[in-house]
């Protein structure tokens, strides 16, 4: 196995192992999942995938989450991110699919907002668009150390409010449907991080925190934005540029993600795993008493 660095400081593409290998072999996921707490975002290039080949992959990690009704694929352990619609023709501007793919140009951590959030989510390229529909990573781990010690001791203990329905009414109020107003709830998570393994911090923001417990809501906001901008300058970021085959895992403990636009006119379509964060070492330290 070889390791190609990739972005500045983490990210890395994986050279000599496959998905089939981690999904078939004790070894090989051991040494993936070493590449993933240290590097936080793993590429693999040239795979052939299908939907259980990444099912069996993403379950070596740990239990995987169920797809939310109302979304493609529901009640799976996959959600298909695409502008494709059931016609085969993509889908317009307007359509809820479309939004989806805005919202996720937001720059956040998947499951964030849940009771139990996600430990890492992997992303498969099937068709990928000739203009665009990059994604691009931040680690929030690099930009939590990178803060003033002064800085991460006012920040340390603070606990913030993360909730599906800030970062989606972002995009458009009817985004969200009455049901998952009502299902999903506000939760709260401290704003580190841990990693249990190499004991380094992560900032622990995203989209869908929208306050911060003990600050007034404007201020609460402000200092997310800051923090969330200061993590997302380019020279902190890795860009991927999609090719079919590809397949990015990354760490939502300690990394952020943002879809970039592409033609609408063009078909983009990927498959994603989330890897629920239940039973984790960590896990308890994160949620607040
Ligand atoms: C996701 C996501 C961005 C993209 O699937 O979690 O944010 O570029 N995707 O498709
Ligand atoms: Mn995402």
């Amino acid at each position: 196995m070889e390791l190609v660095p990739l972005g500045p400081g983490f990210a890395a593409e994986l050279r000599g192992v496959d998905l089939i290998d981690v999904a078939s072999s004790d070894g090989a996921y051991r040494a993936v999942r070493e590449a993933f707490e240290a590097h936080s975002v793993i590429l693999f290039r040239n795979q052939i995938v299908t939907d259980d080949l990444q099912v069996g992959f993403s379950r070596a990690f740990g239990p995987l989450e169920l797809t939310k009704v109302g979304l493609l694929a529901a009640g799976t352990f996959y959600v298909r991110v695409t502008n494709i619609g059931e016609d085969g023709k993509t889908v317009s501007e307007n359509h809820r699919q479309a939004l989806i793919n805005r919202a996720n140009q937001l720059w956040h951590t998947d499951s964030s907002f849940k009771t139990t959030p996600a430990l890492a989510s992997v992303l498969s390229a099937r068709i990928v668009p000739d203009d665009g529909g990059e994604t691009e990573f931040t680690s929030t781990r690099l930009a939590w150390e990178r803060l003033p010690e002064a800085r991460k001791d006012e920040l340390r203990e603070r606990v913030v409010v993360h909730s599906y329905a800030y970062s989606r009414d972002q995009i458009d109020p009817e985004l969200m449907t009455p049901a998952e107003r009502a299902a999903l709830q506000p939760v709260r998570w401290r704003m580190i991080w841990r990693n249990p393994v190499n004991t380094r911090d992560a900032l622990y923001i995203a989209s869908h925190a929208g306050g911060v417990e003990g600050m007034s809501p404007n201020a609460g906001k402000a200092l997310l934005a800051r923090l969330i901008e200061d993590a997302t300058q380019p020279v902190y970021t890795y860009l991927h540029r999609w090719r079919t085959g590809d397949v990015v895992m990354w760490d939502n403990r300690a990394t952020m993600h943002r879809g970039h636009p592409w033609p609408g006119t063009q078909a983009r379509s990927m498959v994603r795993t989330t890897i629920s964060a239940r039973g984790i070492d960590g896990l308890d330290q994160v949620r607040p008493i």
